[in-house]
């Protein structure tokens, strides 16, 4: 049985601060856990990656690392199975889980919002909208494109530098119009926070929560996250009416059942 700083940081002799590496094996070990170490095994001998290298984020619901390929980099996606995930997972999806399977636990829930990433990420791409493409999930564990350079990931749009905010909003408004019009999906947490920003485009991450655009919550959830993507762009100094963001979206037709395709 590997231990997690055997799996995850092959080169820890590097860290020097032995303050920071308790805090970092603290952190850690509550991710790799024995079920979650297997699984990180697992996924490594079907070769979605090579080993795990550091996190890039971590909060109260999982945690995002950077992992290596033959052909790069990947990011592994891994949830927490813990009570905290599971209440924070909103009803509208939770209750959609429940009826494609008989959940009985969390655990078993948590699993299925990862597979529901996958799933998502997946419908994303096929209808050409830039998010990572996605390789593979197991349990927990959710295996996607790293977004980034080999100097690091790439930053959300609420931390990158841009010099032209009218270029980025036009690309988020084409990137959210074909998720609605083609995809036909609402992100449902839509915001500079779930936004990366690579190579002067935008890519939409964090999907695990999206719903149909013909679902009754769809348009309330998207007038929402435009209402305040549309005053991120304000305080650029670029001048957004979330009405005119939300027709250029397509968000007229959301949340119609007779409008399904
Ligand atoms: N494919 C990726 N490539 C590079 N970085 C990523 C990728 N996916 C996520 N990240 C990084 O990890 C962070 C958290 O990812 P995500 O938003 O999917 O998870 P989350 O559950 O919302 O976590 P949190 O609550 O910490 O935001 C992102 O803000 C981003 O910095
Ligand atoms: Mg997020």
């Amino acid at each position: 049985m590997p231990r997690p700083m055997d799996v995850v940081f092959p080169g820890r002799e590097r860290f020097e601060d032995r303050r920071k590496e308790g805090d970092q094996r603290k952190l850690l070990d509550e991710f790799f856990d024995h079920a979650t170490l297997l699984t990180v095994s697992r996924l490594q001998h079907r070769g979605l990656f090579r080993a795990i290298e550091f996190p890039i984020s971590t909060g109260k619901e999982g945690g995002v690392f950077r992992a290596t390929h033959s052909d790069g980099f990947r990011a592994v996606k891994i949830y927490r199975i813990s009570n905290t995930t599971y209440r924070n997972l909103p009803p509208y999806a939770v209750e959609q889980l429940r009826r494609e399977a008989s959940l009985r636990n969390y655990g078993g829930l948590i699993f299925a919002w990862t597979r529901r990433e996958h799933t998502i990420l997946g419908r994303l791409r096929e209808a050409g909208v830039r998010a990572p493409i996605p390789y593979g999930h197991a349990r927990n564990i959710l295996v996607m494109e790293y977004i980034g350079s080999a100097e690091g990931a790439a930053p959300r749009l609420k931390d990158a530098r841009f010099e032209d905010p009218e270029a980025v909003y036009r690309d988020l408004v084409d990137q959210v119009g074909r998720m609605v019009r083609d995809a036909k999906l609402v992100h449902g947490d839509l915001s500079p926070y779930n936004t990366l920003y690579l190579d002067g485009h935008v890519v939409l991450i964090d999907v695990a929560q999206a719903i149909a655009a013909d679902h009754p919550e769809a348009r309330r959830l998207l007038v929402r996250d435009i209402t305040n993507f549309a005053k991120f762009f304000t305080r650029l100094g670029l001048p957004v009416e979330p009405e005119a963001f939300l027709t250029a979206v397509g968000g007229d037709r959301v949340g119609r059942r007779a409008e399904r395709a």
